[in-house]
């Protein structure tokens, strides 16, 4: 455990340079959206080990380029050029997860089955009828990892009489293929009005997909859960939708 946080670390400065360095060779697109030449704004993130991991980034409302070329090697291999797998905005694909179907107009390309603790280094170049502007980073999916939210949340008063216990649970993110290998552990947030104001809870992590707690009556409460690596790889997921109810 300790040998791996050490490496990402390394990883992570190294990436910085690396990074740094390959932007100074690219046409600069600060204060400059309506530039013809924009290289596209990539986000890369990894929704499930090893093989559902995605890139997006947003199609220019002004002039966009005439299409993309989207690929990756691994850094010490860079002869051995892949193609990412191209899905234009609005596509609907087992590939993609829930969370990037959104509204935005956005690419996304796909990378399966990539290998743990491996440099990546991704080219999204965008071909105008002018010329063409290519983004470049590289990443490991350990520092990308970001899981989609827990669904199915149920919050139940069934205890609450007795007790005033109050149960939260959820069901794991159904992208997450592999949870006997790499286990989630998650976090709750709950939030109440109190004379005008917002009061906020966050829990320490657990990896239970279910949590007791003691509450007050008569106060209406908003339940929110983010999953996370069990390591603590990488960050959470976006908030679950908030689930609310009033306690008796
Ligand atoms: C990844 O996907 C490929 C096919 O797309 C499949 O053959 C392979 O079993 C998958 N690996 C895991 C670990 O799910
Ligand atoms: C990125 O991809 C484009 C299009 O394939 C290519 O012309 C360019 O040389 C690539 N850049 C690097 C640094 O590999
Ligand atoms: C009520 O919740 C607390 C934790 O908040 C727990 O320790 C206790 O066991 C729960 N009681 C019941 C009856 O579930």
């Amino acid at each position: 455990m300790a040998v791996m946080a050490g490496n990402v670390c390394v990883t992570v400065t190294l990436l910085v340079c690396v990074v740094g360095s390959q932007a100074l060779h690219l046409p600069r697109a600060a204060g400059t959206s309506a530039s013809p030449r924009s290289p596209p704004k990539v986000h890369c993130w990894c929704a499930s080990f090893p093989n559902r991991t995605l890139c997006s980034w947003p199609e220019p409302s002004h002039s966009p380029p005439t299409h993309y070329i989207a690929t990756y090697s691994e850094r010490n291999r860079q002869l051995e050029i892949k193609q990412c797998q191209l899905f234009p905005p609005g596509s609907s694909s087992s590939a993609l997860s829930p969370a990037s179907s959104s509204s935005d107009r956005l690419w996304h390309c796909h990378l399966p089955d990539l290998k743990l603790l491996t440099d990546y280094i991704i080219n999204i170049t965008a071909v105008y009828s002018v010329g063409s502007s290519s983004h470049l980073s590289s990443f490991m999916l350990e520092e990308i990892v970001k899981p989609d939210p827990p669904v199915d949340i149920v919050v139940s008063t069934q205890h609450f009489k007795n007790f005033r216990n109050l149960s939260v649970e959820w069901s794991p993110p159904p992208t997450w293929a592999n949870l006997d290998i790499f286990p989630l552990q998650y976090h709750l947030q709950y939030q109440w009005e109190n004379r005008g104001k917002t009061q906020s809870v966050k829990l320490p992590p657990f990896e239970d997909t279910k949590v007791e707690l003691k509450l007050a009556s008569g106060r209406t409460y908003m339940f929110q859960v983010c999953a996370k690596d069990l390591l603590g790889l990488g960050e959470c997921s976006a908030w679950s939708s908030p689930v609310e109810i009033t306690t008796p």
